[in-house]
């Protein structure tokens, strides 16, 4: 018999407890042994719910309590977390978690302390909500050389850019429902700005290159600086604008991480993804490629991979070797994203055309419905992102737009 704590009763927690009891039987026969929730941590009081005696405001009930040898840590956040995480694996308490935060910053470490304490440090739910992708990853892709890998991996973010297309919906307005749905960061900066999606592509590519990558380390840029002009012209040219996580590998053996918003073509399949859900695609020079795809946020989706974790804690009797990295204490491995080779989309104001073949040579113009005349969006030639940035200085004019093409791996 194995009892289990869950921190935090919030969205993705009460999700948690929720499905756990909904689906109980099936869980323990995944599991092969009896599981039972114990407690349930949170400062709020619940007297109206059916597991009102679980409720606990004191976690030291919790880590000193020999029978609980499981705990889901999804308070989201370091404050509170990364102590109470510590101290239950410690304990030799295997925990489970949602937490994206952590698992970035923390992950090193904590797997550490997980394998000198003989349990589990598990994280399937903190990237692509319900899709599974951490444990594929490094299981049943542990044959791949693994070059790179691309993904939608923010549901707020994909969720606002699709109503805004597809209804009209102003940001703010999609942001709302995305916050009233469940998907969004306590703090939607995190959502909007890239951090979100650029601590999930850090923990898939710690997991895939066996380094410690943080969040520190990545160039991140999120989707406040697109306008749907953008997304019109990306529209005429073949595409879709998408917030993109990457990571592959340089000729000069680093790797390079990023998190940018991205002009995706139409034959990519990352271009088609909608509304809250993620995909990500992973190259292996056996696979070639393999995409996941499904609810990247929400209640169930993340509790489905949490509870998951749990009934595979269970089950283990010694720590995962496969699901580890080492820590990494410079960003020497990590490639400069300007030595890139990049085609951008740029959208000017006042500039003509002759400028911009001086500085770029032969470009592919675009067009939109209510393009002024004084407006040119155009694809520049591929080239290193530092010599895009001198060309683009030397036209010398208003720039309204400029995204990157996602190029295909
Ligand atoms: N805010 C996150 C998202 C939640 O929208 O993807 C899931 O990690």
């Amino acid at each position: 018999m194995s009892k289990i704590a869950v921190l935090g009763y919030g969205v993705v927690g009460s999700g948690t407890v929720e499905l756990f009891y909904k689906n109980k039987d099936k869980i323990i026969r995944s599991a092969g042994t009896d599981l039972d929730i114990k407690y349930i941590l949170d400062i709020r009081d619940f007297p109206d719910s059916p597991y009102a005696n679980k409720f606990t405001k004191d976690f030291d009930q919790i880590v000193n309590d020999p029978e609980v040898t499981i705990v889901a840590e999804v308070i989201g956040g370091l404050k509170f977390s990364y102590g109470y995480v510590k101290a239950c694996l410690e304990k030799g308490k295997s925990v489970v978690t949602s937490n994206k935060e952590l698992v970035a910053e923390k992950g090193a470490e904590l797997l550490k302390l997980a394998s000198e304490h003989g349990c589990n440090f598990l994280f399937e739910a903190s990237t692509g909500g319900a899709i599974p992708i951490i444990r594929p990853l490094h299981q049943c892709l542990a044959a791949n050389d693994i070059t790179a890998i691309a993904g939608i991996l923010n549901g707020t973010t994909n969720f606002i850019i699709t109503k805004m297309i597809n209804e009209n919906m102003a940001f703010g307005d999609a942001l709302a429902l995305a916050q009233k749905l469940g998907y969004a960061e306590q703090d939607p900066t995190a959502d909007i700005e890239g951090h979100d999606a650029c601590r999930k592509i850090c923990i898939l590519a710690s997991l895939a290159f066996g380094k410690h990558v943080y969040p520190k380390w990545v160039h991140c840029e999120g989707i406040s600086a697109v306008t749907l002009e953008d997304v019109m012209y990306a529209e005429s040219w073949g595409g879709a604008v998408k917030l993109i996580g990457s990571v592959k590998r340089t000729d000069d053996g680093k790797i390079l991480p990023m998190v940018r918003p991205a002009f995706v073509c139409d034959n990519n399949q990352l271009s088609h993804i909608s509304d809250v859900f993620n995909g990500i695609m992973v190259y292996g020079d056996a696979v070639d490629e393999v995409m996941f795809y499904g609810r990247g946020a929400g209640k169930l989706p993340t509790a489905s991979a949490i509870v998951a974790d749990i009934a595979d804690a269970a089950k283990m009797t010694v720590t995962s070797i496969s699901q580890t990295w080492e820590d990494s204490s410079d960003d020497s491995f990590i490639a400069d994203y300007r030595d890139d080779v990049v085609s951008v989309y740029v959208r000017v104001k006042g500039v003509p055309a002759e400028k911009i073949s001086a500085a770029f040579g032969t470009v592919e113009y675009l067009s939109r419905e209510g393009q002024p005349a004084d407006e040119l969006a155009f694809i520049s030639p591929a080239m290193k992102e530092r010599d895009f940035d001198a060309k683009l200085e030397a036209i010398d004019g208003e720039v309204l737009g400029r995204i990157r093409v996602l190029e295909l791996e």
